[in-house]
């Protein structure tokens, strides 16, 4: 244990000089030849290596190369900084090394309470046992379809999970054309099949149109097919969206629809008083998909299903082998029982550290400056007459495009493929980091913003970086 005791003395000091160096570099950089076929085509090694050599290499190989998401002016995707008290407490997960099955230990116990947190700090209904940690919300998401297939299955009197969907009316699923591609991902793989996934249209703010909605179910219904579930979006990875949850709710209620919210990068802007009343109806979810590795800056990868009947999530998916036994359990019996995987990580620990180190006001003060940034830069870009805002800004996102047209640059093809070669020309020159997408049919630029180290001096060199790295395409 002393080479352990002295590199891993190392390895702490290299995470916090690696963390504090961030903002000084590049936020991304390309890996040069050298390094990229010393990462990717790295020999088995016959002979081990002490543990020191191992921290040599991943000082001259690894860290170097970050995905750019630590540093401040890195905008891209749903990708947030690690939490401090995240990085603290993993390597204690892993001196640990529970499987989080279940059975009568810390890391299962601990789950209990982080899930309960996560519920109530987006106000969702909390049972005992009412939900569990995923490894990002692709596994909540089939774990809440999975349940609300079930649930639907079972309602008709007979159990998909023993018969298989062959030979019933096809099941359908309505999202809205923002939807994340996680839901369509889940319902191909719970065999529902795509031809069965709704694009509900959206309004001009991207959000469900509740009344193509109606329609689409009774055209369904009249069809013969056997709508169960429809999935809303509180903060969609495009603009930030949040559906009209209630009104979803109120249609759910009417036919006996499973009411399914993705709020996995989303859900905690109910924290923010400003955007806290988009979100009325959350709490009438019958499952909510919430993301910890993402705004709340829990280290990858944590994902969380919260269900309103736990109940519902085991019938879908408890299988106990004998050798799994546990006669000591509860009732709530093993988390693996809620869902497909097996041996669990230790994910609560990491959830936990970072919840504990904030505090309900920490969470909501990342919130509100977050969200706070993105409508500082839509004002920035509404006063901008070489920007266009695309969307109003619901979460903490701003969509936009760079519009450099009065030079005789962009017609609307034109400002689509400047739009679409934009985010990687910025990326390139390293001193900003964002996405794109298309929204509204047209190709966009997308900031997300999650650090708590962002500052409004951070928006202006985005927008200069994107006007810089317009020249150059
Ligand atoms: C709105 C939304 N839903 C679902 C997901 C999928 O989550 P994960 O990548 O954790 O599986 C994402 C990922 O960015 C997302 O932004």
């Amino acid at each position: 244990m002393d080479e352990l005791r002295r590199a891993g003395v190392r390895a702490a000091e290299i995470a916090a000089a690696h963390l504090e160096g961030v903002p000084a570099g590049p936020v991304w950089r390309p890996v040069p030849a050298a390094e990229r076929a010393w990462l990717a085509e790295l020999p088995l090694p016959e002979a081990g290596r002490p543990l020191d050599a191992l921290l040599d290499d991943v000082g001259a190989h690894v860290l170097p190369y970050p995905m750019g998401n630590g540093h401040p002016r890195f905008f891209g995707w749903v990708n947030s900084p690690p939490s401090p008290a995240g990085v603290l407490v993993e390597p204690l997960a892993a001196a640990l090394n529970p499987s989080c099955a279940g059975g009568d230990h810390a890391g299962p116990l601990l789950e209990r309470t982080v899930v309960r947190w996560l519920a109530e700090l987006v106000g969702f209904h909390h049972p005992p046992g009412g939900g569990l940690l995923t490894s990002g919300a692709s596994m909540a998401t089939i774990v809440c379809l999975a349940a609300a297939r079930q649930h639907a299955a079972l309602a008709d009197g007979w159990d998909a999970r023993e018969e298989g969907l062959h030979g019933r009316p096809p099941m359908v699923l309505y999202v809205t054309e923002e939807g994340h591609s996680c839901l369509h991902k889940a319902a191909q793989l719970l065999g529902l099949g795509a031809r069965n996934v709704r694009k509900v249209p959206v309004d001009a703010s991207f959000r469900m149109d509740v009344g193509a909605l109606r329609t689409m179910i009774a055209d369904d219904l009249a069809a013969g097919l056997r709508p169960f579930c429809v999935a809303g979006s509180a903060g969609t990875v495009n603009s930030g969206a949040v559906d009209p949850l209630d009104a979803i709710a109120d249609v759910a209620a009417e036919h006996g629809l499973w009411f399914h919210v993705d709020g996995a990068y989303g859900a905690l802007g109910v924290l923010d008083a400003r955007s806290a009343p988009a979100y009325a109806g959350l709490d009438r979810a019958d499952s909510l998909a919430l993301d910890p590795h993402k705004w709340l800056g829990v280290p990858v990868g944590c994902g969380c299903a919260l269900l309103r009947d736990p109940a519902a999530a085991r019938a879908a998916f408890s299988l106990v082998p004998s050798y799994l036994v546990d006669d000591n359990a509860d009732d709530l019996g093993w988390f693996a029982e809620y869902g497909p995987e097996q041996t669990r990580p230790f994910r609560a620990l990491k959830t936990w550290a970072t919840l504990s180190y904030l505090g309900r006001e920490g969470v909501t003060r990342l919130v509100e400056h977050t969200g706070g940034l993105a409508r500082t830069l839509a004002a920035m870009v509404e006063q901008a007459a070489d920007f266009e805002l695309l969307a109003p800004v619901a979460t903490s996102i701003t969509a936009f495009r760079h519009t450099p047209a009065t030079d005789g640059s962009g017609g609307p093809g034109g400002l689509d493929a400047l739009n679409r070669a934009l985010p990687g020309a910025v990326q390139a020159r390293g001193n900003a980091f964002l996405t794109g997408t298309r929204l509204g049919g047209r190709d966009a630029l997308r900031a997300c913003f999650l650090h708590p180290d962002t500052t409004k001096d951070d928006l202006a060199i985005l927008l200069a970086e994107i006007r810089l790295a317009a020249k150059t395409l």
